[in-house]
């Protein structure tokens, strides 16, 4: 039987490497998969729990969806649509946030690393963003929702929620309790200045990431000033123990290689790193160079862009609206 998959990407700018090897690459193959039928979200709901530009958050709306598009998602094959176009996604996660329980927000590592030390400055959005992020995948009946590493923790308060709402209200299977699909390898690129810290849109050093629009120079220049150790390239697996930065520029070169961190580790074993580099850059300009000219193509007609988000709200919504309507019911409204 084909998968019900959803997943989400913030419009926030700068989606970067991480990004694409965490998440967007994933959803290219599962939108090929001509059974699995795909939801792919422009969370704009989410985007708002931290300060936005209104005028960028418009622009980075359109750069989300011309991202997908360029990186091989067929908006004929899949529904590509933006959250806060469908009203049923804020109604949901009122009800849900009304079944999820304060201490298992409270567990949330993503609202400690994000909110930092005053919390009480945080939005109260920001806090109760998972229980969104639960109604986006619950409205939908979703059975798999591929991810980066980061939003695991996200996606076991999910299915806690669904477990609690089907339980306290006893309609067993009610909202569907989804999988996450987390790659074993690659699920988690880091900064390129720092092999433990997460590759993120807001680093403020932009040499931490490559992102999806950079240009050939811009990415042969990241990629040379990106941190690595003393040491000649590691021989084998065990070897990369303890050299974070080896390990995610290794991952990184085996993961746009459809390859595996052993095979691409013995490739360069015991070469220096200067060498290593230049097939790495050679690697990343081939492969995400053509993506970055198309989102640049894709964004010179907005109304091409807006047309799949018209369209995709109105597919999402017929869904959304059916499922709804029994989440009211079954409440008592
Ligand atoms: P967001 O916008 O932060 O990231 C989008 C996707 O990219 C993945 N990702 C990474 N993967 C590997 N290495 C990295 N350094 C890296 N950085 C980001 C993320 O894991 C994610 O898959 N809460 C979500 C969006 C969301 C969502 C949903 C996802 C809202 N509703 C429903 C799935 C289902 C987020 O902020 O992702």
């Amino acid at each position: 039987m084909g998968k019900k998959i959803f997943s989400g990407v913030q419009p926030t700018g700068n989606l970067h490497l991480g990004n694409y090897l965490g998440a967007i690459k994933n959803f290219v193959e599962l939108n090929n998969v001509p059974t699995n039928e795909c939801i792919f979200c422009v969370v704009d709901l989410h985007a708002i729990t931290v300060k936005q530009d209104p005028k960028e958050l418009k622009k980075n709306i359109r750069e989300t969806v011309a991202t997908f598009v360029a990186s091989g998602i067929d908006p004929k094959k899949s529904i590509i649509f933006n959250q806060s176009g469908v009203a049923a996604h804020s109604e949901v996660a009122w009800i849900l946030s009304c079944v999820a329980r304060m201490g298992w927000l409270n567990r949330m590592t993503q609202f400690k690393e994000k909110a930092g030390k005053d919390k009480e400055k945080a939005s109260i959005g920001l806090y109760s963003y998972p229980v969104l992020m639960a109604a986006d995948i619950l409205l939908y009946d979703a059975t798999h929702v591929p991810v980066g590493d980061d939003q695991k923790q996200h996606l076991e308060l999910c299915r806690d929620i669904a477990q609690k709402f089907n339980n306290d209200f006893g309609v067993e299977d009610f909202l569907k309790v989804p999988e996450p699909l987390i790659q074993k390898e690659f699920s988690r690129i880091m900064s390129l200045k720092d092999g433990s810290k997460k590759m993120s849109k807001s680093e403020i050093s932009d040499l931490s990431r490559i992102n999806l629009t950079d240009n050939e120079d811009q990415i042969i220049n990241k990629i040379k000033k990106a941190k690595t150790d003393p040491l000649p390239m590691p021989k084998n697996i065990k070897d990369l123990e303890g050299r974070l930065e080896a390990q995610n520029l290794l991952g990184i070169f085996a993961s746009l290689n459809n390859s595996t961190l052993e095979s691409s580790t013995e490739k360069f074993a015991g070469k220096n790193f200067s060498e290593f580099k230049h097939e790495l850059s050679e690697l990343i300009v081939n492969k995400i160079i053509p993506i970055s000219e198309e989102i640049k193509k894709l964004l010179n007609d907005y109304s091409h862009l807006d047309s799949i988000l018209l369209d995709g709200v109105e597919k999402a919504s017929k869904i959304a609206s059916k499922k709804i309507k029994n989440i009211k019911e079954i409440v008592g409204f």
